[in-house]
Order: structure tokens, then C-alpha cells, then sequence
């Protein structure tokens, strides 16, 4: 059933849900699978050895769907930084008009993305640095609570606070993120005053097979970690391998 928001409005998709980036996991198959079932599949560049690869992989994705995806690019502290502007070059080159940025310093990606007329989201763990990226002009925050997946930021804020208080000051269209796995998870989102709610336990249930595929391709498992390793964390392997 279509459930219209702010944001499917923005992006052109027919369900609220967003698949956020995933190292390793968001590639070609899964961007796809989600976008045909009407959300919005993202692929991950920097799991696309080079530029030149996540060209192909958008061409490959091209072929699977005929809906909106989009691309994220996960900026991380590094002494020999990812081509990150070969990356955000290539997919604009391809077509590609939504972008997801994550990490640090997304300024420069941002003011690039945005000269060529892209739909931008910005992923953080904050609502100071959500109110950042706002003046920094992107379209729409996604807003990590502490029970994500992936970096999940060192406030240990969790969820339903956070986005409590992204209602009372933000100004733009913002994505719940961090443990909202079904329908009710959705409906609470939706009350929280969050566009769309974007749910990677709900995708890894969705996509299992893909998932397991994808983690033995790289020869390892993919492990679902919702805190960095050093605090209490729980994870799930996709796989015994
Ligand atoms: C296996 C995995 C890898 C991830 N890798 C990235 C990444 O490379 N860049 C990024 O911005 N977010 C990454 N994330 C975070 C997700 O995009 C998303 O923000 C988070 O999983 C939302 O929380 P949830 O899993 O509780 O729904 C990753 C998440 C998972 C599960």
C-alpha cells in the first residue's frame, strides 16, 4: 500500500523505507531488491575496489530496476583516503541524482553534489551535526540512533529521544535509523515526525540469501554490529563460515 511522505515525494519511491549504505552488502542485487519492492535501494561505493568499478556497478544496477537508487559514500579518517571524489564523479557521470554522505567533513561532497543538482542525504549521530549538514544545504538527515548498525557515533543517544528532539529543530525532511525493523518500528518513526524509516534488520530478513551470498563472495561473514567493538555490542553473523 503506498504510504506517501515528504521524502517518497523527494526520491520518487513508492514505500518509506531507505536502505542505508552497507560496506560489503550494498552492491548491485540488493540496491535493486530494494528498489523494486518500492523502496530506496542504495549501492556502497567504497565497497567497489576503484571509480571505474562503481561505474559498472551502477550500469549493473540499471539493468535490475527501473526505480530510483541511490549511492553512499561513507567518509572515514584514513592516512591514504579513497578517491572519494573519483567516486562521487563517476556516479554523477552515470546518472546517479541521490547521494547518501556518512562521516566526516561531507562539505566538499555536499557543495559538489549539489552544483549538479543532486537530491542529498546526510547520515549522522547528532542533531548538532545534523543542524551542520542542514546548513550545508542537504535535502534530507538521516538521524542514527545508538542501537544502529555500523558506526553508531559515541553519545549514546538512543532513538526515540534523538528524534524527539530532530522534530523540535529541524527544519528538513529526516530519516529514523537505528534498530526499526517492522511495521510498528515504521509507525513509530512516522510519529516521531520521521519521513521514512529505514530498517537493515527488516533488509537482512528480506535479503538473507542475498546477504550470505554477498559475505562468502568477500570470504568472510558479514557481521551486523550495533556497537563499536570496545563497549557492550551484540552482533549476528550472516553465515558460520
Ligand atoms: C553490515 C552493515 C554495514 C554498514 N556499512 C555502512 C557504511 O559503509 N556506511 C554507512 O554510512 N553506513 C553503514 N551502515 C549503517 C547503515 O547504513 C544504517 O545507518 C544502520 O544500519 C541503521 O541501523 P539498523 O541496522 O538498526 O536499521 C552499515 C550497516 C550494516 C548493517
Amino acid at each position: 500500500m503506498p504510504l506517501e511522505t515528504k521524502l517518497t515525494k523527494l526520491l520518487g519511491i513508492r514505500v518509506p523505507v531507505v536502505q542505508g549504505g552497507m560496506q560489503w552488502v550494498g552492491v548491485p542485487q540488493l540496491a535493486a531488491a530494494v528498489s523494486n519492492a518500492g523502496g530506496l535501494g542504495i549501492l556502497t561505493a567504497l565497497t567497489q575496489p576503484t571509480p571505474d568499478a562503481l561505474r559498472h556497478a551502477i550500469r549493473e544496477t540499471r539493468k535490475l530496476t527501473k526505480y530510483p537508487f541511490g549511492v553512499n559514500i561513507t567518509l572515514l579518517p584514513s592516512i591514504n583516503p579513497p578517491d572519494y571524489e573519483g567516486y562521487a564523479r563517476a556516479a554523477v557521470e552515470e546518472g546517479v541524482r541521490i547521494f547518501e554522505t556518512a562521516g566526516n567533513n561531507p562539505g566538499p561532497l555536499i557543495k559538489y553534489f549539489k552544483s549538479q543538482g543532486c537530491i542529498v542525504i546526510h547520515k549522522c549521530t547528532t542533531i548538532r551535526h545534523a543542524k551542520s549538514a542542514e546548513r550545508l544545504g542537504v535535502d534530507c538527515l538521516s538521524i542514527d540512533g545508538f542501537e544502529c548498525a555500523g558506526h553508531p557515533g559515541e553519545e549514546d543517544i538512543e532513538p526515540i529521544m534523538q528524534l524527539a528532539r530532530a522534530a523540535q529543530e529541524l527544519k528538513i525532511p529526516y530519516i529514523a535509523s537505528g534498530g526499526f525493523a517492522d511495521g510498528r518500528g515504521l509507525a513509530s518513526a512516522l510519529a516521531l515526525g520521521a519521513c521514512v524509516c529505514r530498517a537493515h534488520h527488516l533488509i537482512c530478513t528480506y535479503s538473507a540469501d542475498n546477504e550470505l551470498r554477498v559475505g562468502r563472495e568477500h570470504g568472510h561473514a558479514v557481521h551486523v554490529h550495533s556497537r563499536k567493538v570496545g563497549h557492550p555490542h551484540r552482533c549476528r553473523s550472516s553465515c558460520d563460515c
